[in-house]
């Protein structure tokens, strides 16, 4: 292998996640957190104080790297996920991203075709390489039996932020024009589309195993529009990827689908779906996993809680999705203020838990 092309661990069936992934059935699933880096652990925290902004965090390969193995070190999931936010693309593009402490994240939007044809992607990959070093030096780092995550925003709700600016309550603005001017605003969904393709082709030649989409705002959308900006750009953007690396497994994480999942499920787009936890558990044993592997979907306001309320749930989901394909996961990412001894309450649960 010449120099410049770079390591990609072989996808293994010794890595329980992706053996889940690939349809295997195991004594017990693996699992792992969204958002299991970050604020609710005081070593973030403590690293977080000593960078200007967050984006710092993000470029600063020691600095992502270390926050990633954090929560490996902690509850030693069965996956890392790369830490990085799904607004670098935006900032990549030539959007001014910036993370306001407590507003969130502010961007100048982008409300006109002539705006998205400003976009600048010649300097995308050497913007994000920083994102591909931290990339490398996980594979590089991490247990053997620890299966690497990338991750990007699916097209859909990062243009959302694009569009809006910011977070929305309504998405008034974005939907305005995706209703007004399918047209116009599928030109800015198809510059994600082929910018996210070219970033996640770059995190897998670094090492990333599995790829997770998240769309966190598809619920949004009604039908029509949920086939159009949700499904169909996450589709494309995963037979991309399959094209050129057929082993690496891609995950959606379409929140709010309600029965549309099933529509998600059937399509065949993806090899997980990430269940957030508003769906019923048999209906996705009988509906879902039966067409692909599965992920979820703790309420993460019960991994606060803790105690019996959060044992039960967590022993109910086992139950009803741990004997088909299935990573035990949140059914959306760990807020700020949950106790990290709940965190490794669940995850000795999970471990001790065996498919009778
Ligand atoms: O551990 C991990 O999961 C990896 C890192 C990760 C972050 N963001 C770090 C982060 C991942 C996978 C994301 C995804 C992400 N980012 C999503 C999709 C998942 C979801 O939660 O719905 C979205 C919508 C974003 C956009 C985003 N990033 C917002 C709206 C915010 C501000 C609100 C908030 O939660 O703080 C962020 C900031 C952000 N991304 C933080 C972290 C750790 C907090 C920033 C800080 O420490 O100051």
């Amino acid at each position: 292998m010449s120099p410049s092309v770079s390591v990609q661990p072989q996808a293994s069936t010794a890595k329980p996640l992706l053996a889940a992934l690939q349809g295997n059935v195991a004594e017990r699933p693996p699992f792992w957190l969204m958002r299991q880096a970050g604020r609710y652990l005081p070593e973030y925290r403590d690293l977080r104080q000593s960078v200007s902004g967050f984006l710092e965090l993000c470029y600063t390969p020691d600095l992502a790297v270390e926050v990633t193995l954090q929560p490996i070190r902690r509850f030693k999931p069965d996956a890392a996920i790369l830490f990085a936010d799904i607004l670098l693309i935006p900032d990549a593009l030539g959007q001014d991203v910036a993370f306001k402490e407590g507003e969130g994240p502010v961007l100048n939007p982008i409300r006109t075709v002539e705006a998205v044809r400003r976009l600048e992607d010649k300097g995308l990959h050497g913007h994000l390489a920083p994102v591909y070093e931290t990339v490398k030096r996980l594979a590089q780092e991490l247990p053997d039996d620890v299966a690497l995550i990338g991750f990007a925003g699916a097209p859909w709700t990062v243009a959302t932020y694009m569009v809006e600016g910011g977070s929305s309550k309504d998405f008034s603005t974005v939907k305005r024009w995706a209703f007004s001017d399918p047209d116009g605003f599928g030109e800015l969904i198809d510059r994600l589309v082929s910018a996210t393709v070219a970033y996640l082709d770059r995190q897998i030649q670094a090492g990333a195993e599995v790829i997770q989409l998240f769309d966190t705002w598809a619920g949004a959308l009604p039908e029509i529009a949920y086939r159009r900006w949700c499904l169909e750009p996450i589709a494309a953007i995963a037979k991309a990827i399959r094209d050129k690396h057929p082993s690496v497994p891609v995950i959606a994480f379409p929140r709010g689908s309600g029965m549309l999942y099933q529509t998600f499920a059937t399509s065949g787009a993806v090899q997980g779906l990430s269940l957030d936890s508003s769906v019923p558990l048999d209906w996705a044993a009988s509906s879902l996993q039966p067409h692909c592997a599965v992920q979820g979907n703790l309420d993460p306001q019960l991994l606060v809680a803790g105690g019996e309320a959060m044992r039960a749930e967590i022993a109910r989901i086992l139950d009803i999705l741990g004997h088909g394909p299935f990573v035990f996961n949140l059914g959306h990412g760990i807020v700020p203020y949950t106790p990290v001894e709940n965190v490794l309450e669940l995850a000795d649960q999970i471990r001790s838990w065996r498919r009778t």
